[in-house]
C-alpha cells in the first residue's frame, strides 16, 4: 500500500541488490511469473545488476522511504543484427501494485531505450489460457495497456509447480509505431479503381472509334464502333471479376481476423 502517494525513480546501485532480490524473490517462489526456481542470492543479483548496466538502463522506484519496484532492459540475442532490439523486465513489491508505479518505470527505461537507439523493446510475459494460483494476467494486461502487442506465443516451455505455462512474447516499437493488423477491408479498393479503369476504357474505345474508325450512320453503324462494342461486353465480366475477387478476398479476410481477436480475447478474458 502506498503510503505517501509519492514516488521517485532513479538508477539503480549495487547496493540496492538486497533489497530487489527481497523483492524478486517472492515472485520466483510463490508464482510462475518468473521461470526461475530458486531465488538469486543478493551476490548474484548484485552481479546480475553489475552486467545489465554495464550496457542498458536500470531503474528502481522508491517510495515511503524504501525501494518498491524496479525495471530493466537486457539484450535480446548477443548476435549483432539484434543490437537494436532490447528487452524489458519488471518486478514491483507486491503490496505496491497498481499505484502506476509500473508506469512510471516502463516511461522512465523506453525513454532511455530510445535515447540508446534501440527500436524494439521485447517482453517476455509468462502466460496461461487459465489464471491459477501461480499465474494472474496482471502483466499482460500490463504490458497490453503500456502499448506492447502479443508477437509470439511459445506453448507449454516453462513448467513450474509441476505445471506447463506458456511464454508471451509482447513487442513495442519505441517509436511509438502501433504494431497494428492491416485493414481486412484493402481489398475493397479494387472496386472504385476498377471503376475508373471501366470509364478511362470506355474513354479510350469511344475516341479510337469516333476518330480513327469513322462511324458510316447510313448503313447502321457499319464498320461497328468496334472497340466501343468490345468493350461493353468485355467490362462487366473483367469488373464482375475483379469486384468479385476483391469481396470474396474480403470475406476471407474478415473471418481471418474475427478468429484472431477470438484468441486475443481468449488470452485477455
Ligand atoms: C505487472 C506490474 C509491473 C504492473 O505494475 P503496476 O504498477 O501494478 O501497474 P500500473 O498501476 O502502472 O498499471 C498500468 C495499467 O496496467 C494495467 N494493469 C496493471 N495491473 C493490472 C491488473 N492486476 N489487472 C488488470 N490490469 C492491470 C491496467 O490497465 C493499468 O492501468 P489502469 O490502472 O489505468 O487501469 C506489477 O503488477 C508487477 O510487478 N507484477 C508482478 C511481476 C510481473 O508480472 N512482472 C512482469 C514480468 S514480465
Amino acid at each position: 500500500m502506498l503510503l505517501t502517494n509519492e514516488f521517485t525513480i532513479r538508477e539503480v546501485r549495487l547496493e540496492d541488490a538486497a533489497r530487489l532480490a527481497e523483492i524478486y524473490s517472492f515472485y520466483v517462489l510463490n508464482t510462475a511469473v518468473s521461470f526461475e526456481y530458486y531465488a538469486p542470492t543478493v551476490e548474484e543479483l548484485e552481479e546480475r545488476i553489475r552486467h545489465t548496466i554495464e550496457k542498458y538502463p536500470y531503474f528502481v522506484c522508491e517510495a515511503d522511504n524504501k525501494i518498491v519496484g524496479y525495471a530493466y532492459a537486457g539484450a535480446y540475442s548477443a548476435r549483432e543484427a539484434y543490437a537494436w532490439t532490447a528487452t524489458a523486465s519488471i518486478y514491483l513489491d507486491k503490496d505496491y501494485r497498481r499505484h502506476g508505479i509500473g508506469t512510471a518505470l516502463y516511461d522512465a527505461l523506453e525513454k532511455r531505450l530510445r535515447e540508446m537507439g534501440i527500436v524494439n523493446i521485447l517482453a517476455g510475459v509468462a502466460y496461461c489460457e487459465k489464471e491459477d494460483e501461480y499465474l494472474s494476467r496482471d502483466s499482460y494486461k500490463f504490458h497490453l495497456k503500456m502499448g506492447y502487442s502479443p508477437v509470439a506465443r511459445m506453448k507449454s516451455v516453462g513448467k513450474k509447480f509441476d505445471r506447463w505455462y506458456d511464454l508471451l512474447w509482447m513487442q513495442k516499437k519505441t517509436n511509438g509505431a502501433r504494431l497494428k493488423d492491416k485493414n481486412p477491408f484493402r481489398g475493397l479498393l479494387l472496386i472504385p479503381l476498377m471503376a475508373v479503369v471501366t470509364i478511362v476504357v470506355f474513354a479510350i474505345t469511344l475516341l479510337i472509334d469516333a476518330y480513327l474508325i469513322p462511324w458510316d450512320t447510313e448503313s447502321l453503324g457499319h464498320p461497328a464502333p468496334a472497340f466501343t462494342i468490345l468493350a461493353f461486353i468485355g467490362m462487366p465480366f473483367v469488373n464482375i471479376g475483379v469486384c468479385g475477387f476483391a469481396i470474396i478476398l474480403t470475406i476471407i479476410r474478415l473471418i481471418r481476423a474475427k478468429m484472431k481477436k477470438r484468441s486475443v480475447w481468449r488470452m485477455t478474458s
